[in-house]
């Protein structure tokens, strides 16, 4: 059994501005990575700055991540920094700066290799030193290796073959103060999938369990905000924030599941938010799942039953219709693919992977 976890994780008020000598220690020059204007109106761009100029380090900005970050980006911001002269990397948002920064710093190490080899196992994971600040609580980017970009060859999104993890996530819930609710919930989903994928994985382990089971209880302290029955408070944001980087701590050590891999084809061709996309599939894939399973998950989570549940995700994506064509392409895609297929605790066949994907339709 392995446990691999090797981001140190500052999770408090104040994180970047507590340790920003650390921060600044990795390097001459940071190339900070953004999104287009996120992590500047939460002020986490000008946390990291202002840590950065204390200790005389110097930096640089590329915001022109685009959500679900192609491929393209990536060797933009290589180009970039290469030639600005970073010598580590500060990625600053939700999943897809985070995400683009690992592959912008594996690329900026192998700074003569072409995007052609972002997706070839044979490039080793050596990469220049990442620092990752979450402004949303859904993808746990902070705490884990992966990287999801876009592939626009392969009209989908996938993870390159490498493991990049973070030096250090800086963790601190007032970044999702300034997040519409709307953010909040479809990445609080994010995060709530990656925990009941990755308990429902062959993958889990005693070790994954741990962090899925009290991330989920950190999660339910929160549910009455993303249920609107009160305002979030300063421990809310801190709460949903911890979850997901609990989940991220899941998913490092089990990978995702079903409904992760439906929704990339969803979010590729509809451009509909990643967390919206895999919540979509999630009470379909609880209801194929072994009931004392689903019972204890569901109850950890702060839900009494599947039905509450499925009436929480509705409500949330009251708004969302998958067209039948992308339905079908997500079912030919994971329906061929023996691992995703073959790595839940329960038997999945087609009829199942059906159940789950029209199911869920409403
Ligand atoms: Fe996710």
């Amino acid at each position: 059994m392995k446990y691999f976890m090797p981001v140190k994780v500052y999770d408090e008020d104040d994180a970047v501005k507590n340790h920003a000598s650390e921060i600044a220690s990795y390097g001459r020059k940071a190339l900070i990575v953004t999104g287009r204007s996120s992590a500047e109106k939460c002020g986490a761009l000008a946390d990291v700055t202002d840590a950065l100029q204390q200790n005389d380090t110097e930096w640089c900005v590329f915001s022109q991540v685009e959500e679900n970050p192609s491929v393209e980006t990536v060797m933009k911001a290589r180009d970039f920094g290469l030639a600005e002269g970073a010598d580590f990397v500060i990625g600053i948002g939700g999943g897809s700066p985070m995400d683009a920064a690992k592959a912008i710093a594996l690329m900026m190490h192998h700074r003569d290799c072409g995007a052609d080899r972002l997706y070839d196992a044979s490039l080793s994971s050596e990469a220049l030193p990442v620092i990752a600040v979450p402004t949303t609580c859904g993808t746990g980017s902070e705490v884990t290796g992966v990287s999801v970009l876009t592939r626009h060859e392969k009209q989908t999104k996938g993870s390159i073959p490498q493991r990049i993890f973070p030096e250090i996530a800086l963790v601190d819930g007032k970044y999702l103060k300034a997040a519409p609710m709307s953010v909040i919930t479809a990445t609080a989903l994010d995060a709530l999938a990656h925990m009941m994928e990755s308990a429902l994985m062959k993958a889990g382990t005693d070790y994954s369990r741990m962090a899925v089971e009290q991330g989920l209880r950190v999660w339910a302290r929160s549910l009455p905000v993303l249920e609107g029955k009160r305002d979030a408070a300063p421990v809310d944001f801190a709460n949903l924030m911890r979850a997901s980087t609990f989940a991220g701590i899941a998913i490092a050590q089990t990978g995702t599941s079903i409904p992760h891999a439906l929704s990339y084809p969803v979010t590729y061709d509809m451009g509909l938010a990643h967390g919206r996309a895999a919540g979509y599939f999630l009470p379909g894939f609880l209801a194929e799942a072994p009931e004392k399973d689903r019972e204890h998950l569901l109850s950890l989570a702060g839900f009494e039953s599947l039905a509450s549940f499925t009436e929480f995700v509705h409500r949330i994506l009251a708004d969302v219709h998958i067209p039948m064509n992308t339905l079908e392409r997500g079912f030919h895609m994971v329906g061929s693919n023996a691992a995703r297929m073959n790595g839940c605790i329960f038997d999945l066949d087609e009829a199942g992977l059906k159940r789950i994907i029209w199911g869920a339709a409403r």
